[in-house]
């Protein structure tokens, strides 16, 4: 297939432009600069440049390109500033409802049929989900009246679009917390190596995280064989807790020992973390996508993600 990548330069768009060549199919990489298509080349995909969210120039640089399928990849995490609150102009919310909004409008320039679109496991909501496992038939969008809704919020605004929308066949993919190059076990690599604090001592439950490069096979795979209008929960069989989190990345990347700070002090500086760390716990099932993809996570833990 002929594929538009939004996101290409990042965490998962890198090993997902090697993937997506590797089983045959061509890339048109949405980069934000002309700096950036250099890697989109080397990658092997042909770049475009374009801020997703100024619909009137993502219009105008897709437009002569044709394409089977549009993914959406791009997030801000990295531009993510320490506050108390979410602001309502996020960079990252606005991608997923704005972004959304105006890469379904580049589809129908391109004329793709197929819509890939990310989404995040913490859509299930940032509350204790006990050890039960949290497969697609739980609700998705749960509000806990916390820092968190407006994630939950963007997250559902993201995939109610692209289900909503006519003339594509739309999936939406709930990652697990990224793990890998460019993604969080770098992030907190560099901190621990700054000596700076990474998250709350004892933060309670455990989370389930996914190798970038598992997520951009998942993702291939859901351009293939994915069934329109499901959504599939895309992470690895072994959740474990923030701590153990930290521990297996200080250890693989030999840096100095993770610094904490107490949980009560963490929720006052920056709510959101406390939100993630100390009150969300969620073991997530990926059956369906492994059922109905034929797709397996090659590292079916972090331990063996961060030493393969
Ligand atoms: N990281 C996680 O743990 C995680 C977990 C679940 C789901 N997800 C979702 O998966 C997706 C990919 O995450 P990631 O970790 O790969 O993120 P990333 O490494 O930060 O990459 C973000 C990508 O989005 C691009 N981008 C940002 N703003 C843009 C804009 N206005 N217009 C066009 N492109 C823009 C970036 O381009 P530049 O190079 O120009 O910055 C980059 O290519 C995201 O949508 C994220 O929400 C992430």
């Amino acid at each position: 297939m002929q594929v538009l990548l939004a996101g290409a330069t990042g965490a998962i768009g890198r090993p997902l432009i090697r993937a997506l060549i590797a089983n045959g199919h061509t890339v048109s990489a949405l980069v934000r600069t002309p700096s950036s298509h250099s890697i989109a080349r080397e990658l092997g995909a042909t770049p475009l440049t374009a801020d997703v969210l100024d619909r009137d120039a993502l219009l105008r640089a897709v437009d002569g390109t044709r394409a089977d399928a549009v993914i959406h990849q791009t997030t801000a995490l990295r531009e993510v500033k320490v506050a108390r609150r979410i602001p309502a102009d996020d960079p990252t919310g606005l991608l997923r409802t704005v972004g959304t909004a105006n890469l379904l409008g580049a589809a129908e320039v391109v004329g793709a049929r197929r819509f890939l679109t990310q989404s995040l496991i913490l859509g299930y909501g940032y509350h204790d989900h006990g050890d039960r496992l949290v497969t697609e038939r739980d609700r998705f969008g749960v509000f806990d009246g916390g820092v968190a809704d407006e994630v939950v919020r963007a997250c559902v605004s993201g995939e109610r679009q692209v289900f909503d929308a006519s003339g594509v066949d739309a999936i939406a993919l709930r990652y697990g917390l990224f793990y890998g190059p460019g993604a969080f076990s770098d992030l907190f690599a560099d901190m621990m190596r700054k000596h700076r604090p990474v998250g709350p001592w004892g933060a309670g439950g455990v989370n389930t995280w996914v190798h970038v490069d598992d997520a951009a096979a998942a993702t291939v795979a859901a351009l293939e064989r994915g069934i329109p209008g499901r959504a599939y929960n895309i992470a690895d069989d072994n959740p474990i807790t923030w701590q153990e989190f930290f521990a297996q990345v200080s250890r693989s990347r030999r840096t100095p020992r993770p610094i904490r700070l107490p949980a009560w002090m963490i929720r006052l500086a920056v709510p959101y973390i406390g939100a993630l760390m100390s009150d969300t716990s969620m073991r997530i099932s990926s059956r369906l996508a492994q059922d109905e993809l034929a797709w397996r996570p090659r590292y079916s833990s972090v331990a063996a993600g961060l030493a393969g």
